[in-house]
């Protein structure tokens, strides 16, 4: 099972809160988990979102190009309306716009026009690969468009982070955010450890889908209850970036992202992320414990005897 390290006692120390994420101005009751890890939403669907926020449950908003063309834009107009439509949404809460420019010009440029959108618009840049889009292509164009919008106070996060270097690098660039990809990693090594099973969507193997209830088990599985680095990697990684951060009072956020369960999401939490972004249908599936439906049932039913 993954290791706790003892080591975040200073961790809300360097958390900086996001003003706006949980308003209590005018209240008497503090909130009580006014510097409790924020939860964003993981989906520019604003269907899926509205109701977890207004539920409280998420306080912002990730998108890339892959989510805003899974909401449905096909063209540059519906992509924009998407945008603003969470950014209106999502108000004073941040939403997280990725840049779809390549050079560091016209990155700038994006990247102010979507500022311009909004004073709650975080601006996602990829912190490398550019040379996997074309060789010639400088590899520090992310770090550098990053160290460029801090100077113009431009609030960044660095995507696309698979090592705790790669987080410093952004967070000494500028970067307000780093979101280390805890899935797609999880993914790479369990298709490596585990080739001849399907791909893409396990690091907690469910060996046994349905028990005879009929619910599924979808907490730790035996391959990664049985520990060890490979299998940890994802949460790992948190921990690392967690740690480097706390140690060096680096106030850049850990945003984790790119879940795939709810082991995950426990995980990274106790590898202290300070943001957990959680693709929507995660979110919705957590207050659906069988247990809860089960308990609801009971209580629904022995409630009548008050009417
Ligand atoms: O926020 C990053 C996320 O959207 C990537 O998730 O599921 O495509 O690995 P995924």
């Amino acid at each position: 099972m993954f290791e706790i390290l003892q080591t975040k006692a200073n961790t809300h120390s360097r958390r900086i809160r996001m003003d706006e994420s949980r308003p209590t101005a005018s209240k008497k009751l503090a909130h009580p988990s006014a510097r409790g890890p924020l939860i964003f939403a993981d989906t520019a669907v604003i269907e899926d979102i509205k109701p977890l926020y207004d539920a409280g449950i998420v306080s912002g908003v990730t998108t890339n190009p892959s989510l805003i063309k899974k909401a449905g834009a096909t063209n540059q107009a519906q992509a924009i309306k998407i945008a603003k439509d969470l950014i209106a949404m999502t108000c004073p809460n941040p939403t997280l716009l990725e840049l779809t420019e390549l050079t560091e010009e016209a990155m700038v440029a994006q990247a102010i026009e979507f500022a311009g959108w909004g004073d709650n618009v975080v601006i996602k840049v990829p912190v490398g690969g550019y040379k996997a889009v074309d060789d010639c292509f400088d590899a520090y164009t992310g770090l550098k468009v990053i160290k460029r919008l801090w100077e113009k106070d431009i609030r960044c996060a660095a995507t696309l982070v698979f090592n705790s270097t790669q987080a410093l690098w952004a967070a000494n660039a500028g970067a307000c955010f780093v979101a280390p990809f805890i899935g797609r990693l999880g993914d790479y090594l369990y298709s490596n450890d585990h080739p001849e099973r399907k791909s893409g969507n396990s690091l907690y193997w469910i060996e046994d889908h349905k028990n005879s209830n009929g619910d599924q088990n979808v907490s730790n599985s035996e391959y990664v209850a049985s520990g060890g680095e490979r299998k940890d990697i994802g949460p790992r990684l948190i921990q690392e970036i967690s740690t480097i951060f706390t140690n060096y009072d680096i106030h850049t956020q850990v945003l984790a992202a790119s879940f795939r369960n709810f082991s995950q999401i426990t995980e990274c939490l106790l590898a202290g992320a300070d943001i957990l972004t959680v693709p929507s249908n995660l979110l919705e599936q957590v207050c659906e414990h069988p247990l809860t439906s089960k308990g609801m049932a009971t209580f629904y039913q022995d409630s009548k005897v008050f009417i």
